[in-house]
């Protein structure tokens, strides 16, 4: 396993071939860096799952190329949802849509629908356009993190969560830091009505202005296994405190404007609340490095990107049965 720096067309190639041969490839998307592995092949995800750690008979989200792959993996697909992938696609968007064939249990949880996205990253592009042409339907990919720990948005945190756990031939693509910093927003298209089940960067507001239909997001109606919809995730060591008073020695993130108490150790600083977002996960990864006990968010407003930002900060401050 290596991380690879400088990803030209020929590594590209290299990196559809060893998914191909059902190697595990970490790349990165837009959002945060994914675990791939061919979304045909069984024992290629299996492995995704060892390696996470994650329980088996959650689901995973299939990345496709583009709008096109889109019928080869869903049927019955409403025209909202066609709508969105138009306007969204791609881009940090995932769609739920009732299955294919092609969709087995061992992507699905055995649940009769399938999640797909069309990430937008020029080298995971690449990478998906490749594999394609090697004959490959899609890459199946989570977060390329522990399960439950925080979700790397860098090529060295894949590393450091995951190397341990790699094969020779699997490989770590780095294309640098991601542009969104959370992951997609996952919209459920298998009913009349579109439901947000997980906020993202695509925001409620920016979603309502494409789609007439009624738009709920309840994360307690919520039916389908849903690990990123657990109350407890992307939960660091240190305890994540949410607009308290930050006492001295303890870690503190807050808009760029807001000055830090005396004797209280700033994290960051973002200038607003896209990178707020693009920083989250550094910031709780920076807590535990510098060992803090403690780190206090001042939360943005609940709308728009501030919503998104909301939910994962939620999650983290939920360690206990972690
Ligand atoms: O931005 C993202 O979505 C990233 C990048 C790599 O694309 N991926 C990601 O995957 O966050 P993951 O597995 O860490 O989170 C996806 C969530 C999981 O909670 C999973 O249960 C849910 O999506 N999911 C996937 N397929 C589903 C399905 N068919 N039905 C319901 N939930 C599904
Ligand atoms: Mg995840």
């Amino acid at each position: 396993m290596a991380i690879i720096s400088n990803c030209n067309e020929s590594i590209i190639k290299d990196a559809a071939l060893a998914l191909k041969q059902g190697h595990l490839v970490a790349f990165p998307t837009e959002t945060v860096y994914g675990l791939g592995a061919d979304a045909t092949n069984e024992k290629a995800v299996a492995r995704i799952y060892s390696v996470k750690g994650r329980p088996t008979g959650h689901p995973l989200i299939v990345h496709i190329s583009s709008i096109n792959k889109l019928e080869d993996w869903a049927r019955n697909i409403p025209n909202y949802a066609i709508n969105l992938a138009r306007e969204f696609w791609p881009g940090p968007m995932t769609l739920i849509l009732p299955r294919k064939e092609i969709a087995k249990d061992f992507i699905t949880g055995g649940q009769d629908n399938v999640g797909l996205r069309v990430p937008d990253h020029p080298m995971t592009l690449a990478l998906l356009r490749n594999f394609e042409k090697m004959g490959g339907q899609g890459i199946a990919a989570p977060s390329a993190n522990r399960f439950g720990a925080v979700s790397p948005t860098i090529a060295n945190a894949v590393e450091k969560g995951l190397g341990q756990y790699f094969e020779t031939n699997d490989l770590i693509l780095d294309g640098g830091p991601c542009p969104v910093g959370i992951e997609s927003t996952i919209i459920d298209c298998t009913k009349k009505e579109p439901k947000i089940l997980r906020p993202g960067f695509v925001t409620n507001e920016l979603l309502r202005s494409f789609i007439p239909q009624k738009l709920s997001w309840e994360e307690s109606e919520c039916l389908i296994t849903f690990p990123g919809g657990m109350k407890n995730h992307y939960a660091p060591n240190a305890h994540v405190k949410l607009d308290v008073e930050p006492q001295p020695g303890e870690g503190f993130v807050a808009l760029s404007s807001i000055t830090t108490p005396k004797g209280v150790i700033r994290i960051s600083s973002p200038n607003n609340f896209f990178e707020y977002a693009r920083t989250l996960y550094f910031s709780l990864t920076e807590a535990d490095r510098l060992s803090l006990s403690t780190i206090v968010f001042r939360t943005p407003p609940q709308n728009g990107i501030g919503v998104a930002i909301y939910d994962r900060l939620q999650k983290a401050k939920t360690r206990e049965v972690n």
